[in-house]
């Protein structure tokens, strides 16, 4: 990989054995320039006072200061430090903790180190992107409005929500918009690895809900062509969005993108209906299970009373396998509907990523991955 400018990576471990084997290893690639060695977290504060890091590769046990208290530190002072922690496979309770504080990555032990190097420069460019103001600013745009929805909860959604997002923007180069309407329960954001303050709430509060230019300092710039909005940090926050606020947005956000993707939450509220109205299509999502497919009869017998045709909602049937003791086609004849697509469940893959919070690595490490090819499948729905 080409760059300008070396990753300056600050080690942080208190074992000095390993401190030199990763400088060792990291001097070997050009890319990196290892900036210090630290051996508890107080002295990972210290440097970075004094010092231009970008990346501190934290260890998460140390004495003095933990690697996750020190990460939660840096992450209200020095935002613009990426922290990625290394940690052994036994710790892993800790890693979603890492997470929690504001890590951006993690890395187990024993360190391979290939997937050292490709992690370190993988998530210095995704963040570093993040940063860049989003090119979005000229009302020229068709907009598309594509709602994910079901009626049973943790079916994937979110998942394929966030997927279709990334890969319009990434690989067809629109510009898009993911709002996440699950107000009271939405998890958008962490799964995205966004760890920002600005959600739906504030828009609301300050009433930049009503013209884009309000609206730009509260947009979060996931990629140069996507922007995201997250929804409240709290549940109870939920109520004090209206369905005319939503309204509104959306209404603002017209013609500055080429499609607008929300994640809705489980329910037929007042917003979620505006939304699904609002909506250019709906892609209902359940899985293989019977409850699933139980709930989302009903919710396809709604879809229907509410005179929404198959050309506005498609189905899609996520995690799907083998030995489910159903097939599509058993679906489609209890929901009385074509399954439009068809998404394998790969938990190992979704695990990952979902945890790391960086669904863009599907387009990097896993690209070629049949899962990868069913999620392509489901974001094309919008041209059918
Ligand atoms: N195809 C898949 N294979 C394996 N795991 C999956 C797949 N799709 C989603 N998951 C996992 O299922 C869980 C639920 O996914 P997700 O949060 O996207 O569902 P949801 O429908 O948005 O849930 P909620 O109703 O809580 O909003 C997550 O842990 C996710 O990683
Ligand atoms: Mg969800």
């Amino acid at each position: 990989m080409m760059v300008e400018q070396k990753i300056r990576i600050l080690i942080a471990d208190d074992i000095k054995d390993t401190r030199q084997l990763i400088r060792r290893l990291l001097e070997m690639d050009e890319q990196f320039e290892v900036v210090g060695e630290a051996e508890n977290g107080l002295e990972v504060l210290q440097f970075v006072k004094q010092n231009e890091v970008d990346i501190v590769l934290m260890d998460i046990n140390m004495p003095e200061l933990n690697g996750l208290e020190a990460t939660g530190q840096l992450t209200i002072n020095h935002p613009d430090i990426i922290v990625v922690i290394m940690s052994v496979q036994s710790e892993s309770e800790y890693l979603k903790k890492a997470m929690l504080y504001g890590a951006k990555e993690f890395i187990i032990k024993p360190l391979n180190f290939e997937l050292v190097a490709q992690t370190l420069t993988e998530t210095y460019s995704r963040h570093k992107k993040i940063k860049q103001v989003s090119a979005v600013s000229h009302k020229v745009f068709d907009t598309k409005i594509i709602s994910y929805f079901g009626t049973k909860g943790g079916t994937g959604k979110t998942f394929l929500a966030m997927n279709t997002a990334i890969f319009l923007s990434k690989e067809q180069k629109k510009k898009v918009l993911l709002i996440d309407t699950d107000l009271q329960f939405g998890d958008l954001g962490l799964s995205m690895g966004l760890k920002q303050d600005r959600t739906i709430t504030d828009i609301v509060e300050e009433g930049a809900e009503h013209s884009y230019e309000a609206l730009i300092p509260y947009l979060l710039h996931y990629s140069e062509n996507l922007d995201v909005i997250i929804s409240p940090h709290k549940a109870e926050h939920a109520e004090y969005i209206s369905k005319k606020a939503i309204d509104d947005l959306l209404k603002t956000v017209n013609g500055y993108y080429d499609i607008i993707i929300c994640d809705l939450g489980v329910n037929y509220s007042d917003v979620t209906l505006a939304i699904m109205d609002a909506s250019t299509q709906i892609h209902f999502v359940t899985s293989m299970e019977l409850a699933a497919v139980q709930n989302a009869i009903q919710g396809i017998e709604v879809m229907k009373s509410l005179n929404y045709t198959s050309d506005k909602v498609k189905v899609i049937v996520n995690k799907s396998y083998r030995g489910s003791g159903m097939t599509v086609k058993d679906i489609e004849k209890a929901i009385k509907m074509k399954v439009h697509a068809e998404v394998e469940e790969q938990p190992k893959i979704v695990r990952h990523v979902m945890n790391i919070g960086d669904p863009g690595s599907l387009y990097t490490r896993h690209r070629h991955t049949k899962i990868v090819k069913q999620l392509n499948m489901v974001a094309n729905l919008i041209d059918s």
